[in-house]
């Protein structure tokens, strides 16, 4: 084989069940029962290529691709001439796109189509477009497929891609790449993503001006004047819990070879079987007795939070009036409010965060997100966050150290200086983390993070101490950290 050349390539498979639309008239969604259709519906499945469009039919379900482009623009099922928005532009109803680079977009608009599969039962087109170096910079260096496939008796349509880059191709990043579709407005008002998970949604029509007031991302308004009084933003948690002595169960799982990964309430770090387990169908695997031995290097001279994997037990300020989402502003849920990260910079406006160990409360002293200052309108600043501590005794030969867990991170850099806040190099960082955006999202954790620093002893002095935690990233207010739970330990009385 030759390799004059190599190539990546990318699948993505994705697959629309229509059925799933069927009653698009009730609010009362029933996504799982829908997914079965009563009448199997076995017709050929048939193409038609003409200069601007190609369509593939089945009997269930009509597909309509625009040609060249492969923009998806109609889909026919039942009743519904299309499900689709016929208002919007062919571009933008079913669509590819990825951002690339420094924000670049591109929505894959392809050059070419090309019949790959067809016979009575199945119907497979690829939609191309190779890239050119004369568009260095404009468009994704990759040579693009985008793959619509529709099959007898099914009411759908599957679509994968195949992206290639050839070696001589310049670099790009990609960050996002994603299938949308832009549905039928005046049908789909409602969201439904799993049987529990369902909710009315407020319409394109509630964001624009009289109705709504634009905020800080463009996916935030405020909704002043909904068309439906009762539309709030909600928000849900899914977890899977033993019970009290520690036994679990997990039923239905697909066949495959999985982890198997556990944390506790109130200690740090994860548990991470050894082995691999392999499930086949109709397996029923007996774990025995798992012991998780959390990570502990000496003992506990302090600690701030509860190792818990969210920032909730930590200081979440009251919600601008105006922002008010009273169905959410409840005790545990207080932190899903918009605009909580701009206090930080009312409530400590000449000067960051300090806390106490032994005098300050951190539910009440420890904000819970370590944002970056605002200073005027559009620009923001980084922040250090100082802990105080007393030492009786110091160990200036033993290691300490500091257990630094993070809830969640978002383009952040956490710095950590011990006494020292000016030497030249931090002690420890993070580096760049994270993309969780917990802050705009009203979350309250993301992917968890547990750091260990080891601090050899004559870091430290006898009385008091400072540990500086910055986070240095601070483009806008949501480049932020939440910490989960932080601890000093002493150094290990065997060892030392
Ligand atoms: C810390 O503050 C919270 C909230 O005000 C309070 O419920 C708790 O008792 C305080 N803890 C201590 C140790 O004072």
């Amino acid at each position: 084989m030759s390799h004059w050349r190599r190539k990546l390539v990318l699948w993505m498979v994705m697959v629309i069940q229509l059925s799933l639309f069927l009653s698009v008239f009730s609010t009362e969604i029933h996504a799982r029962k829908l997914l079965k259709d009563n009448h199997i519906n076995t017709n050929d499945v048939r193409l038609h290529i003409s200069d601007r469009q190609v369509i593939i039919d089945n009997g269930l379900v009509e597909v309509t691709i625009e040609n060249p482009s492969g923009y998806l623009i109609g889909v026919k099922y039942k009743e519904m001439e299309n499900v689709l928005e016929r208002r919007n532009h062919n571009s933008n109803r079913g669509y590819w796109d990825i951002v690339w680079d420094d924000d670049a977009y591109d929505k894959l608009e392809t050059k070419h189509v090309e019949v790959i599969t067809q016979t009575n039962d199945i119907v497979e087109l690829s939609f191309t477009k190779t890239w050119n170096s004369k568009n260095h910079g404009k468009t994704l260096p990759l040579n693009i497929q985008k793959r619509y496939i529709v099959r007898r008796g099914i009411s759908g349509v599957y679509m994968y891609g195949i992206f290639e880059r050839q070696e001589d191709f310049p670099e790009a990043h990609m960050y996002q790449i994603r299938i949308a579709f832009k549905l039928k407005e005046d049908k789909f008002r409602f969201m439904a993503i799993s049987d529990t998970i369902q909710r009315v949604m407020p319409q394109s029509e509630d964001r624009v001006k009289g109705h709504s007031k634009p905020l800080d991302f463009k996916e935030a308004v405020l909704l002043t004047n909904p068309s439906n009084p009762k539309l709030k933003g909600e928000g849900y948690q899914f977890w899977t819990q033993t019970d009290e002595i520690g036994r679990f169960n997990i039923k239905n799982v697909r066949p495959g070879v999985y982890n198997l990964y556990a944390w506790a309430h109130g200690f740090i770090g994860s548990y991470k079987l050894d082995l691999d387990i392999t499930i086949l169908p109709g397996n029923k695997i007996e774990l025995n007795t798992l012991i998780y031995d959390p990570p502990r290097n000496g003992p506990t001279l302090w600690e701030i939070g509860i190792p818990d994997r969210t920032a909730a037990e930590f200081f979440i300020p009251e919600p601008y009036p105006q922002y008010v989402n009273s169905i959410t502003n409840d005790g545990a849920d207080k932190f899903r409010q918009y605009g909580l990260w701009d206090r930080y910079s009312d409530i400590y406006r000449d000067s960051d965060l300090v806390y106490t160990v032994g005098t300050s409360n951190y539910s009440k002293d420890w904000f819970f997100a370590h944002v970056p200052r605002k200073i005027g309108d559009d620009r923001c600043r980084p922040t250090t966050w100082q802990i105080k501590y007393n030492l009786q005794d110091v160990n200036n030969r033993g290691t300490y150290t500091l257990q630094m867990a993070i809830a969640a991170a978002s383009f952040a850099e956490v710095e950590v200086q011990f006494n020292d806040p000016n030497s030249d190099r931090p002690h420890f960082t993070t580096k760049r983390i994270g993309y969780d955006n917990a802050v705009p999202r009203h979350g309250i954790h993301g992917l968890y993070r547990l750091y260990s620093i080891e601090v050899p002893g004559y870091r430290f002095r006898k009385g008091s101490n400072t540990i500086y935690l910055t986070q240095t990233r601070s483009d806008n207010s949501f480049e932020a950290v939440m910490y989960d739970y932080i601890r000093l330990e002493g150094p290990n009385s065997l060892n030392n």
